[in-house]
């Protein structure tokens, strides 16, 4: 990065492309509420709430000054066989959030932590029923789960799986849900593709049987993949038929959490209850790492009440599992979106949102738009034998304009803090009408 120098910066960037960065770099400095400010001075409106984690906007004093206090009050507690308060005022702030009886909050450090934990409960859990031989783990087609080895197994993405070699044993994955012949620009839940659900008992059942079968794990929204809305009627299918052979349901709300479809999970808005719901990103409004897989009661109580008295009864956990940082973090994060009432403000905000990203579908090499509360997709036609390059060439083009966008494959993922105003809704639409015309005519 520096011209003098003809050695690459040694940082080695996660899922990014190293060499072109570094010929170019896009550098962010600082930030606020709405606003990145990039090395060069410029205001880059947020359109993508980072990574979807800051959902309440940047740098919100409450959540700062909480940081602040904690690291100067309690920096660091072992998690194993000592306590201190912050995961244990966390947990119930969640408890209370959750439908249902998801009760239970086991801390972790990211999404993907949480889902490797989630995983692994599954089987833990089946084992202390005594019936071990579920070992199986169902995941979908274009799902994300994270990076690590039991995510990525699960997860659907060809390009982060192809170099790893066979991952974890014991897979299968559903179909995924993503048909534009039938649900093309679709306004919400799309009305067609429930019937992707029914595979988990056609094919997955009939054929691994349900004795072998642990966990189904989907993202209620599928994210990464470049923004999947669920069909109307498809999560209330895989619920019932997982209830009817004794298959764990994890829903993935890594994402959808903390207000991002318009109500506090996926899960509440879309009324489907999981076994359990891992949760990351906007759990500290992305200011300190931190994840969690939260149970429902009898899962908890099925793994800890199976074994001995003063046995530690699940071997797993973090050196930083609910580190005092990430919780100060979590509860002044929870009080900002509470006391400003950020989730109802995401679902008041959600039909302009909406039509605001469905007035794009006239432009040229829009193949569909697709939109659930404060998230949308823009799907662009990929240019012959260059996927991804299109929908690049926007982001880069949009950055130019000041305005942060995420680009997924050919899709445009478009997820705003909870903030955002409708002025910047119409900023951050128009600069992206303004690229794909100007990326039209070029
Ligand atoms: C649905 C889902 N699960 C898991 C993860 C992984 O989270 P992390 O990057 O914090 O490990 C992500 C990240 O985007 C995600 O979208």
């Amino acid at each position: 990065m520096n011209p003098e120098d003809d050695a690459p910066a040694p940082f080695w960037m996660p899922f990014t492309a190293n060499r072109q960065f570094k010929k170019a770099p896009r550098m962010l400095v600082s930030a606020r509420d709405m606003h990145f400010i990039a090395d060069d001075g410029r205001k880059v409106l947020d359109g993508t709430s980072g990574l979807w984690c800051t959902n309440a906007g940047h740098c919100r004093p409450k959540i700062v000054e909480a940081i602040q206090r904690q690291a100067a009050e309690l920096d660091y507690a072992p998690p194993f066989q000592m306590g201190h308060p912050g995961p244990f005022k966390v947990a119930e702030r969640l408890k209370n959030l959750m439908p249902g009886d998801l009760d239970y909050s086991f801390f972790t450090n990211s999404g993907s932590e949480a889902v490797d934990t989630a995983l692994k409960i599954a089987l833990a859990y089946h084992r202390a029923r005594g019936e071990p031989s579920r070992r199986w783990l169902i995941g979908r087609e274009r799902g994300y789960h994270g990076v690590n080895f039991g995510g990525m197994s699960v997860g659907g993405i060809p390009g982060n799986r192809k170099t790893f070699g066979n991952l974890l044993p014991h897979i299968d994955h559903l179909p995924h849900t993503h048909d534009l012949e039938h649900n093309s620009y679709s306004r919400g839940q799309p009305a067609w593709g429930a019937h992707f659900a029914d595979e988990l008992e056609t094919r997955i059942v009939a054929l691994h049987d349900a004795s072998n079968i642990a966990a189904v794990i989907v993202e209620p929204l599928a994210g990464s993949t470049g923004v999947l809305v669920p069909p109307k009627g498809y999560l209330e299918r895989l619920r019932a038929i997982c209830d009817k052979y004794g298959i764990l349901l994890i829903f993935d709300e890594v994402i959808t959490g903390f207000g991002r479809v318009g109500a506090p999970f996926a899960t509440s808005l879309f009324g489907v209850v999981p076994d359990m719901v891992c949760i990351a990103k906007g759990l500290t409004n992305g200011a300190v790492p931190m994840g969690a897989v939260v149970v429902r009661k009898g899962i908890y109580d099925g793994i800890v009440n199976a074994a001995p008295e003063n046995a530690i009864e699940f071997f797993h956990g973090y050196t930083y599992s609910g580190h005092p940082l990430a919780c100060a973090a979590a509860l002044a994060s929870l009080d900002v979106f509470e006391e400003e009432k950020l989730f109802e403000r995401s679902r008041e905000l959600a039909p302009y949102f909406e039509n605001a990203v469905h007035s794009l579908r006239e432009l040229p090499h829009v193949a569909d738009v697709r939109n659930l509360g404060l998230v949308a997709g823009i799907e662009l036609e990929p240019l012959a034998g260059k996927p991804g390059s299109r929908a690049f060439d926007a982001f880069l083009r949009c950055f130019d304009k000041n305005v942060l966008v995420r680009t997924t494959g050919d899709v445009i993922a478009l997820s705003p803090p909870l903030i955002i105003s409708k002025q910047q809704i119409d900023e951050l639409v128009g600069t992206i009408a303004d690229v794909l015309r100007e990326a039209g005519r070029a």
